[in-house]
């Protein structure tokens, strides 16, 4: 990966994954999180969901990330806010954080970094007993997925609903509701992305212009196999 010319790309952009404002307002309604919660957003790329989360009455939002990029572009977008922490640290780490532990970690599109099981136990470990981890994972949403929407994970280990609720269940957790990401959040995600690509192009070196086409080419991807496979939002109680 030429790590230079992704961010070239993904600079500055107002999110790094799929989602939309009405997904964090579910899960937060599903979760019931208290006036004042400690909340953190974990792997909050440029903190696109930090504003939803800020709409729980006297919550703080610690949100991290371990790109040092993002963290800059979410101290700049953030700041002035006193409800927001943003911090470089990873979330593996998240239970040793002298924020937490939390009423509720959002976790959007980062969560597999981990993978699934590990991400649960160590979300679970930074939750206060009967916190809430919302989380969304790569999922399946047929029996008989094609080469194209197996493809589009790149060989990580996606499963369908079933697979996802039970790997929550055996983690130690309470699940309170799991749905689909729509077409929407992922336009979300996809648009302001695509719009970055078409101003970078005329004058794109060959590094640049490689990134374009494979930036370009995982929104292309998503909209052939977008019924078969997308992100499970799964909001779930830790049993602590
Ligand atoms: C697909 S992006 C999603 C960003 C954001 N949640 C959103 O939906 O716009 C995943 C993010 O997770 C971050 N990340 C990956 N592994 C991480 C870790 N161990 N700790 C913290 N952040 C991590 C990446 O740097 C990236 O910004």
């Amino acid at each position: 990966m030429d790590w230079e010319a992704f961010f070239t790309v993904h600079s500055d952009l107002p999110r790094e994954g799929p989602g939309e404002a009405a997904d964090v307002a579910w899960a937060l309604d599903l979760a019931g999180v208290p006036e004042g919660a400690a909340i953190c957003d974990a792997g909050a790329g440029a903190g696109g969901d930090v504003a939803s989360l800020l709409t729980v009455p006297g919550a703080r939002v610690l949100a991290i990330d371990t790109y040092p990029g993002f963290v800059a572009q979410m101290q700049a977008r953030f700041a002035g806010e006193d409800r927001v922490e943003v911090e470089e640290a990873d979330m593996a780490d998240l239970a040793a954080h002298p924020a937490g532990p939390f009423d509720l970690i959002w976790c959007a599109g980062a969560l597999y970094f981990l993978g699934l099981e590990e991400g649960l136990a160590r979300m679970g470990a930074a939750l206060k007993p009967g916190g809430v981890l919302a989380f969304t994972e790569p999922c399946f949403f047929t029996p008989a997925p094609s080469e194209a929407a197996v493809g589009f994970w790149e060989g990580y280990p996606t499963r369908d609903a079933a697979g996802i609720a039970n790997a929550v269940a055996a983690a130690g957790y309470d699940s309170l509701g799991a749905r689909a990401l729509g077409d929407g959040a992922w336009e979300a995600y996809f648009a302001p992305m695509e719009a970055r690509i078409e101003t970078l192009r005329p004058g794109a070196d060959a590094a640049l212009a490689a990134m374009l086409d494979l930036c370009a080419g995982e929104a292309a991807q998503w909209r052939q196999v977008r019924r078969e496979t997308g992100y499970l939002l799964t909001v779930a109680r830790w049993r602590g």
